[in-house]
C-alpha cells in the first residue's frame, strides 16, 4: 500500500485532479485514496473513479507517497493535527488551500515536512485551469516537478517565488471572476439592444471562448490584437471611446491591486 496518492477533501478541486489524472492515467485508480467526512462525497468518488475513499485522514495518509490538500482553508489546522503523527516522513504534501503559507502548514504538520504550495483556479473543473507553485523551505529537486505533474492534469502550471503568491491569487485565482463580470455587463448590453437571452448567451461565450483561443494560438499581445479588430470612425473605436473616457482600464488595475491587498491581509490572519 505504500506510494498512495491522498487527497485530503474529496470536494470540487480534488475531483476535478482526480478526474484529469484518471483521465491521463498518471496513477493507477488503485494508488488514489480520498478522504471526506461527508459519506456521499466519498460514494461519488467511488462510483465515479473507482479509487479509495476513507474518512480517517489519518489512516488514509499512513502510506502516502503524496499528500494533497484539499479542505477549505478554515479546515486546515484541525486537519494538519490529525494527521501529524502519521504522515510519513519522506511524503511530500501539495496544498491547494488558498491564502496559507509553507511555513504554516511546515509548523504545523512539525517543521520538516516537504511542501509545495499551489494556487489553482475554478476552470481547472473543466480541464483549463491555470495553477501557480511554489516550494516550501524543504523541499527538494523534483517535488516541484511532482506537483506539477499532479496539477497539469486540470490545465497549464507555472513556477512562482512565494513572494508572488498574493499577487497570483489576484491575477488568475479571481481571475474568472473579473471575466464573468465583463461577461454580465455585455449580456445586459446585448439584452438592452432586443437580442435574444439565448442568442445573447452564446454570442458573448463563444467571443469570450475564441478570443482567449485567438490570443493563445496566435501568441500576439492583446493590444495587437485589438488594434487590427478597431478601424478608425468604426464600431469598435466607438466603443473603446467609451471605455477611455469612463477610465475601465484603470478601474481594472485599481480593482485587482485591491484584490492583491485583500489576498495579503487574509494571509497574514
Ligand atoms: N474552488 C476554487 O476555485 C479554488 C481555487 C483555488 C484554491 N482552492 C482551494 O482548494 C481547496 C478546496 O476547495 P474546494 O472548492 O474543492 O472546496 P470544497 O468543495 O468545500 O471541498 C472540501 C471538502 O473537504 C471536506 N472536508 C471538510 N473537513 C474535512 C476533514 N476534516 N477531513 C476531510 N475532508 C474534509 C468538505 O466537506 P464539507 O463540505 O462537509 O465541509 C468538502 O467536501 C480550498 O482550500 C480552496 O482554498 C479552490
Amino acid at each position: 500500500m505504500k506510494g498512495k496518492l491522498v487527497f485530503l477533501g474529496a470536494g470540487n478541486m480534488a475531483e476535478a485532479l482526480v478526474s484529469g489524472l484518471m483521465a491521463c492515467h498518471r496513477w493507477s485508480r488503485d494508488q488514489v485514496v480520498v478522504t471526506d467526512i461527508a459519506p456521499e462525497r466519498r460514494t461519488r468518488f467511488v462510483e465515479k473513479f473507482s479509487v479509495h475513499a476513507l474518512s480517517d485522514n489519518a489512516v488514509a495518509v499512513a502510506e502516502a507517497a503524496v499528500v494533497v490538500l484539499a479542505v477549505k482553508p478554515q479546515m486546515l489546522a484541525e486537519v494538519l493535527g490529525g494527521i501529524r503523527a502519521a504522515l510519513p516522513a519522506d511524503a511530500l504534501v501539495l496544498s491547494i488551500a488558498a491564502g496559507i503559507t509553507t511555513a504554516k502548514i511546515e509548523n504545523l504538520l512539525g517543521g520538516r515536512v516537504r511542501v509545495v504550495r499551489a494556487m489553482p483556479n475554478t476552470p481547472a473543473l473543466v480541464g483549463c485551469g491555470v495553477a501557480a507553485i511554489c516550494g516550501g523551505r524543504n523541499t527538494k529537486p523534483g517535488d516541484l516537478d511532482t506537483a506539477e505533474n499532479l496539477l497539469s492534469a486540470t490545465g497549464e502550471v507555472v513556477r512562482v517565488d512565494e513572494a508572488l503568491m498574493d499577487a497570483v491569487t489576484a491575477v488568475s485565482g479571481s481571475g474568472p471572476a473579473y471575466v464573468f463580470y465583463m461577461m454580465e455587463a455585455m449580456l445586459e448590453a446585448a439584452r438592452q439592444m432586443g437580442l435574444p437571452g439565448d442568442v445573447a448567451r452564446k454570442l458573448v461565450y463563444t467571443t469570450v471562448k475564441g478570443s482567449a483561443e485567438l490570443i493563445l494560438q496566435h501568441g500576439v499581445p492583446p493590444e495587437e490584437l485589438r488594434a487590427r479588430v478597431t478601424s478608425k470612425g468604426g464600431t469598435t473605436a466607438a466603443a473603446i471611446a467609451v471605455k477611455d473616457r469612463r477610465e475601465v482600464k484603470a478601474a481594472i488595475i485599481e480593482a485587482m491591486l485591491a484584490a492583491h491587498q485583500r489576498a495579503g491581509e487574509l494571509a497574514r490572519l
